[in-house]
């Protein structure tokens, strides 16, 4: 049986109703994790208070900004973690963020300033969150963060976030290989394309939406709640064979060849 009770879950990335992060929170807690929440802050405050609302249902025994640019935000989010848990079991990554100027058009028009940016948000800050949580994961852990098609296979307008997407993977590999002594499994959920904030920046991604739909084997694409509990299975012991893996959860869309031909 699927129970993650006894578990402190560390979820990241919630926006709001539409986040993957928020179909993810809820089928831990569903599961009986104790639930820790971080926020994007922002000058107004207006992250905290939405998430916030958001999220009471789920009794978060930690509500923490964390900027994972700010240094001293993501130390004190360990700190807390420490003194207030003592352990922690679960961490999901589940953000990243890229200049929509660089979600379309021609990729060469890329800036280094925009590609730096993507990669560090996207991509590093995988393993700065995972270093933070060494320490604290004394009983063995999960670590799962959210990955993309595009980071394997040029995607229209996906663009820098691809190329985030690749390091990401590879950083749940070498992740993997460094902390599994440790009894820490590390692996990447490549979901299917869902209307949220940051897809919305995606150039077309209602018409990927729509491809998708078409094309893949369910003929259909995927929800949080989907994604949620295929994170569960990864959190929970069900899944303790399991690291450095990517799991496509996206309708069967990966598998097709010659998307769009029709006989
Ligand atoms: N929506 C999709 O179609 C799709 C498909 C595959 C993978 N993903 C991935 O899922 C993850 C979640 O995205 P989503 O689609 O739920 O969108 P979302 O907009 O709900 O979530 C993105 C989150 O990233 C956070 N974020 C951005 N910059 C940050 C920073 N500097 N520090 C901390 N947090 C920051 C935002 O606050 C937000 O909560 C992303 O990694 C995304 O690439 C999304």
């Amino acid at each position: 049986m699927l129970d993650l009770t006894g578990k402190n879950a560390l979820v990241t990335g919630i926006a709001n109703n539409r986040s993957i992060a928020w179909g993810i929170a809820q089928q831990l807690h569903k599961a009986g994790a104790n639930i820790g929440v971080t926020y994007l802050p922002d000058p107004k405050g207006r992250f905290e208070k939405k998430v916030g609302e958001l999220v009471k249902p789920l009794n978060p025994s930690l509500f923490l900004p964390c900027d994972v640019q700010n240094e001293s935000q993501i130390e004190a989010v360990f700190e807390t973690i420490g003194q207030k848990w003592n352990k922690l079991d679960i961490l999901i990554h589940c953000l990243a963020f890229a200049d929509k100027n660089d979600l379309s058009g021609e990729f060469t028009n890329l800036s280094r300033e925009g590609f730096t940016k993507a990669l560090d948000i996207s991509a590093y800050s995988l393993t700065r969150l995972a270093k933070g949580a060494k320490p604290l994961m004394t009983d063995g852990g999960s670590i799962v963060t959210l990955t993309y098609l595009g980071g394997v296979k040029v995607v229209p307008n996906y663009n820098v976030m691809g190329v985030a997407k690749s390091a990401l993977d590879m950083s749940v590999r070498y992740l993997a290989a460094e902390l599994g002594s440790n009894n820490i499994r590390v692996n990447a959920i490549s979901a299917g394309p869902i209307r949220t904030l940051a897809s919305s920046a995606v150039g077309g991604i209602l018409d990927m939406i729509h491809h998708v739909e078409k094309i893949a084997p369910l003929r259909r694409t995927v929800t949080q709640t989907e994604v949620g509990n295929a994170a569960a299975f990864l959190c929970s012991d069900l899944s303790s064979g399991i690291t450095g893996q990517v799991l496509y959860v996206d309708a069967g869309y990966e598998i097709m060849g010659m998307a769009g031909f029709v006989s």
